[in-house]
């Protein structure tokens, strides 16, 4: 026999059943549709949209003109609005992203440009001994970037300790731990 109280408890599991199962169903519907939007989000920001193609194969600047320590130091550098200052200090060309550096300029932005490509701090990584001494193109660690025409938000190549690896096996190089490991 089910009493009063028993009556009252599966009555209540229902209304509770009422109410979880919509809500459950559109917290998932919001999880899926918030998902995507929070992976594309993801990505490397910057604060001008440029544009490499345009400045390394239409107007010929070689990569050290912005990337000044990249033959001589760890890191290659990024350039800052004093770098962009040299032409865009006056209007160039004209379109839309090129009028708004100038007026960035204008208003004294640093532009400072984010890192993409990114090592863990373990690792012992030189641009002086692969892009100076070694003499090696960009295009074998970074891929086809000086050919884009914005800014990637995720890496173009994905180097990993394979990808090191494998190149020094090739060329000869150390796969001594402590070489990548200090
Ligand atoms: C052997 C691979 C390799 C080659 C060749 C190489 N790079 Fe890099 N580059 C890297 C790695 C790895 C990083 C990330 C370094 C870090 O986070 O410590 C990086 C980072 C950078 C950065 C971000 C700033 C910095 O230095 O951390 C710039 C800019 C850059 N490289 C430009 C260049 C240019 C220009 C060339 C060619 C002249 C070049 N690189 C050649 C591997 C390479
Ligand atoms: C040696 C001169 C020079 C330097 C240095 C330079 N630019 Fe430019 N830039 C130009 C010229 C010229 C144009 C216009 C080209 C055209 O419209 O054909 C341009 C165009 C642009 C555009 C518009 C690109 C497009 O898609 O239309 C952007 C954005 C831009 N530059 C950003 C920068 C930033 C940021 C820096 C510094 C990191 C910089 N430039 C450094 C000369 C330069
Ligand atoms: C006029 C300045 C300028 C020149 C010339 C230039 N770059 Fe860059 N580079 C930038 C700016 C600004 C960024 C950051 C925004 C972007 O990624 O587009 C950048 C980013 C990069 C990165 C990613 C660095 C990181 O944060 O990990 C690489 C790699 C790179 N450039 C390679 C090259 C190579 C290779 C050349 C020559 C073929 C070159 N750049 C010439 C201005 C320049
Ligand atoms: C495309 C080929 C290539 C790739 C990729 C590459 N290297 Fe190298 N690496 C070389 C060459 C070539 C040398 C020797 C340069 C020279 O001295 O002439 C070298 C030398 C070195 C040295 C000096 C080793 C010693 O004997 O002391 C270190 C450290 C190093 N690389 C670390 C790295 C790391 C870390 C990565 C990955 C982020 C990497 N390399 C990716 C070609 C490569
Ligand atoms: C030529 C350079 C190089 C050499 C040699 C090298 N590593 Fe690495 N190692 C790397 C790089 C680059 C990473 C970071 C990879 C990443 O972030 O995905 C790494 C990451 C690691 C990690 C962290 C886990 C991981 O996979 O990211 C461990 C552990 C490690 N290495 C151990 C070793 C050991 C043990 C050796 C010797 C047998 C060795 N490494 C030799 C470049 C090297």
């Amino acid at each position: 026999m089910v009493g009063d109280a028993g009556m009252k408890a599966s009555k209540s599991a229902a209304t509770r059943l009422r109410w979880q199962v919509p809500l459950a169903a559109s917290v998932l519907v919001l999880v899926i549709l918030v998902m995507p939007s929070v992976a594309g989000r993801g990505g490397v920001p910057q604060p001008v949209a440029f544009n490499h193609v345009k400045h390394t194969k239409d107007l010929g600047l070689g990569c050290e003109f912005c990337h000044v320590y990249v033959r001589i130091g760890k890191h290659a550098g990024l350039p800052n609005a004093e770098t962009c200052a040299m032409c865009h200090r006056v209007a160039q060309g004209s379109s839309e992203e090129a009028l708004r550096v100038t007026q960035l300029i204008d208003q004294g932005a640093s532009l400072q440009f984010n890192k993409l490509f990114r090592l863990p701090p373990h690792v012992y990584y030189t641009h002086r001994r692969h892009a100076g001494i070694g003499e090696l193109e960009c295009s074998n660690c970074h891929g086809a970037i000086a050919e884009t025409d914005r800014p990637p938000t995720r890496p173009l190549v994905q180097i990993t300790m394979s990808f090191c690896l494998d190149c020094h096996r090739e060329q000869g190089q150390s796969v001594d731990c402590n070489a990548c490991h200090r």
